[in-house]
């Protein structure tokens, strides 16, 4: 069997919607193999489709189908690290699982930017699957069906810490909430920080972190949307964090912090979340993920 082990991503940075992503080192693991049935089976109590309407099979086929083979069935052994429908990049970890699966199978036919060009199609937008590929952050666009993407490095000092409610969020409904047209003011507000969130994740000056996490396209809309948002962002905020932001389309919320604050910040976030009777939240400090997702043959 082959596994493939994918990683957890954040999207949008705050500023970056729809254009930047960061890779982290929280993981799924997809083992799999050609099998004239389907037959797909999960590690641990996550809830997961067993029949076509499988992700990760549904891909894997459409993958097949583009390079002119038909794929019987699949055998497929899931263990999700990466929770659903929270902000941190399980469809796309799902999608790249099937595509990079799929394609070992078949002997690699595809190269990284065509898996990169097929997993943006099938998710709608570059900035989860992307990240999950190649790992980094990475900022991306799509013209004419095709991603043009760099990735780059994140500076050491950084690490995120991630809030993690215990509801889902699904991105057709924070999606829904957001207006159709901004103001040219609100489009140059984003514009001006993302490029800032970019060049200081890259380079570690962290003092512009708080500044180049600010958005007018999104947060604002959404944030009704997910229970105790104010007081996370506060409680995130007095703990020092440098910039605090919703991952990708929430609920998770994302504090960047320095690394050599990590224990405490570990420390005092749950202690301050039980205080504040916020109950039920998944807290965990990660590291930007440099290398994206791998196969690993078993
Ligand atoms: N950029 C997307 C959004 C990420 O914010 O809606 C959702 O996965």
């Amino acid at each position: 069997m082959i596994r493939i082990q994918v990683p957890a991503t954040s999207a949008n940075l705050g500023s970056g919607f729809d254009a930047l992503g960061i890779a982290l080192t929280m993981y799924n693991q997809v083992w799999m193999e050609e099998s004239d049935t389907l037959e797909i089976t999960s590690k641990d109590e996550v809830k997961i489709p067993t029949d076509e309407s499988n992700l990760i099979f549904w891909v894997a086929r459409r993958l097949y189908e583009e390079c002119g083979h038909k794929l019987p069935g699949l055998k497929i052994l899931q263990k999700n690290n990466i929770p659903m429908a929270r902000g941190l990049g399980s469809s796309s970890a799902c999608i790249v699982a099937g595509l990079l699966g799929a394609n070992r199978m078949l002997g690699s036919p595809l190269s990284q930017s065509d898996l990169i060009n097929l997993a943006a199609e099938i998710e709608g937008h570059p900035d989860n699957t992307t990240p999950a590929i190649s790992g980094g952050l990475v900022a991306s666009a799509i013209e004419g069906g095709r991603v043009y993407s760099v990735s780059v490095p994140v500076s050491e000092k950084i690490r995120f810490a991630v809030f993690i409610p215990p509801f889902e969020l699904k991105t057709e409904k924070a999606r829904a909430v957001l207006p159709k047209e901004y103001s040219r003011e609100d489009a140059v507000y984003n514009l001006s920080r993302s490029a800032l969130m970019t060049a200081t994740l890259f380079s570690g000056k962290t003092e512009n972190l708080r500044v180049a996490v600010q958005d007018r396209l999104h947060q604002p809309y959404r944030s009704g949307l997910i229970n105790h948002y104010d007081q996370v962002f506060r409680i995130s905020y007095e703990l020092g964090s440098l910039g605090t932001y919703v991952s990708g389309a929430g609920p998770t919320i994302i504090a960047m912090i320095n690394a050599a604050d990590a224990d405490d910040f570990r420390k005092y976030a749950v202690a301050h979340l039980k205080e504040k009777g916020i109950e039920g939240w998944r807290f965990e400090i990660l590291n930007a993920n440099s290398h994206g997702a791998e196969i690993v043959i078993e």
